[in-house]
């Protein structure tokens, strides 16, 4: 057992110094840290919170956001929000009722109070000025940010919870432990890919296996590589390289508890983090067909659908542009959200494809998500998505059946109305 050292500034901050908002925030970290053992904490340079959505939080949770304004907490550190249950400019247009509306409003009014940036995205790192450089300390909640953040960009982060991401960016400070620390960043497990990856759903559909098998471990993928195109130097217009390891990290992240991979050849830290592993002639983990994944994330029994839902983690730019293209003069029969975060929506504007997409009937939704809106508020009982995340959370979360696909397929469905299966190569 490490004992937890603290700073003289550190040791104020838990005694009140500063009031009792930080100090409570102070007590959260350092339990944290206890609980972990770690043996300090680290500086962060920003926090991404999750748990914003009134349909998780409740009166409870609101309540307790607002007495911890009141008590004077305020972020040190930038820090900015997961997405919450709606659109904020258009909730009434979409069919939100007030009673949810209002106090989801109140939310996000709490956190502003302190600090906190309303963002409403999981995918901070597809906005300008929000995309931490390697080895950078952080404190972010979402669990599909994180394996982003951590595995392609290089940063370090735990899975933080919403309230200890909150804490974290009250003292601007986490506990050092886990995926801050060298050693916790190296590979458990060799995963060898022996099928073809063609579609953005395919890799939904690995890391839906991956995640399944390595639970909290960090798997290390030996052949990866050569289904991904080079990673951008600017990674925030999104494009087949972003959204291919967006979309892997969210489903690793959702059916098991993964933080952090690797992938051979390709992102920044796999020549240490797994070589010994390799070469210690471990048991690869052997995926030699998505089938599996497919059949657990689709509900035969779906025909009809009342929503397609695009954009899990949030849509960049290239995704909205790729959905834009698809529906130009065609109309929809059911309803089809791509949801984004509000900035990138702002940009898709300017290019003009909010506008395809809308003429077609569908809508660009900022702020929010299939999963963490009220979908059965809607009156939406069968969804279809590309998104192996959504496929996984939606039928607990959000009580509906689901049909899991390519974007191609979704986007049919979308003007049929009807999930029709095609033969997958
Ligand atoms: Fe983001 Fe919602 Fe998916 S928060 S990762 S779009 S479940």
């Amino acid at each position: 057992m490490t004992a937890l050292r603290l700073t003289d500034e550190e040791q104020a901050l838990l005694n009140g110094a500063e009031g009792p908002g930080v100090q409570r925030a102070m007590d959260i970290v350092v339990t944290l840290g206890r609980i972990y053992d770690a043996a300090e904490l680290v500086p962060i340079a920003s926090a991404h919170i999750s748990g914003v959505s009134y349909k998780n939080l409740g009166q409870a949770g609101l309540e307790f956001l607002h007495r911890w304004a009141e008590e004077g907490a305020r972020a040190r550190v930038d820090a900015w929000l997961n997405p919450m249950g709606m659109e904020a400019a258009r909730w009434r247009e979409l069919g939100f009722p007030a009673d949810f509306a209002e106090p989801q409003l109140a939310v996000v009014e709490a956190f502003r109070r302190m600090g906190v940036t309303p963002t409403l995205s999981c995918t901070p790192y597809l906005l300008p000025g929000r995309v931490p450089p390697r080895g950078q300390h952080l404190a972010w909640a979402e669990s599909s940010a994180v394996a982003f953040a951590n595995s392609v960009l290089g940063a370090r982060t735990n899975r933080e919870g919403g309230p200890s991401a909150l804490a974290a960016a009250i003292v601007g400070r986490t506990a050092g432990y886990g995926y801050h620390l060298d050693e916790g960043r190296q590979a458990t497990h060799v995963v060898e890919v022996r099928c073809p990856l063609h579609d953005l759903a395919d890799f939904g559909a690995l890391g839906q296996i991956v995640g399944q098998k390595v639970g909290h471990g960090v798997p290390y993928f030996a052949d990866l590589a050569q289904w991904l195109p080079p990673l951008p130097r600017d990674v925030t217009g999104g494009g087949q390289a972003v959204d291919r390891l967006k979309t892997l990290g969210a489903a690793l992240a959702a059916s098991g508890a993964v933080a952090l991979f690797h992938i051979a050849g390709y992102t920044p830290e796999a020549a240490d983090a797994g070589a010994a592993l390799w070469q210690a002639d471990a048991q690869p983990i052997i995926v030699d067909s998505l089938e599996a994944a497919y059949a657990a994330m689709n509900d035969a029994s779906v025909l009809e659908i009342d929503l397609v839902s695009i954009g899990c983690p949030h849509a960049s730019l290239a995704e909205i542009a790729q959905v834009a293209d698809f529906l130009r003069r065609r109309q929809l029969r059911t309803r089809l959200w791509v949801t984004t975060a509000r900035q990138t929506r702002e940009q898709a504007v300017a290019e003009g494809w909010v506008q395809l997409i809308e003429a077609a009937g569908g809508r660009v939704v900022g702020d929010t998500c299939t999963v963490v809106a009220p979908l059965k508020i809607l009156g939406i009982r069968s969804l279809a998505t590309n998104a192996a995340k959504t496929a996984c959370y939606a039928p607990s979360h959000s009580g509906v059946r689901v049909r899991f696909g390519s974007l191609q397929q979704c986007l049919e469905a979308a003007v049929t109305g009807q999930w029709s299966e095609t033969p997958r190569d």
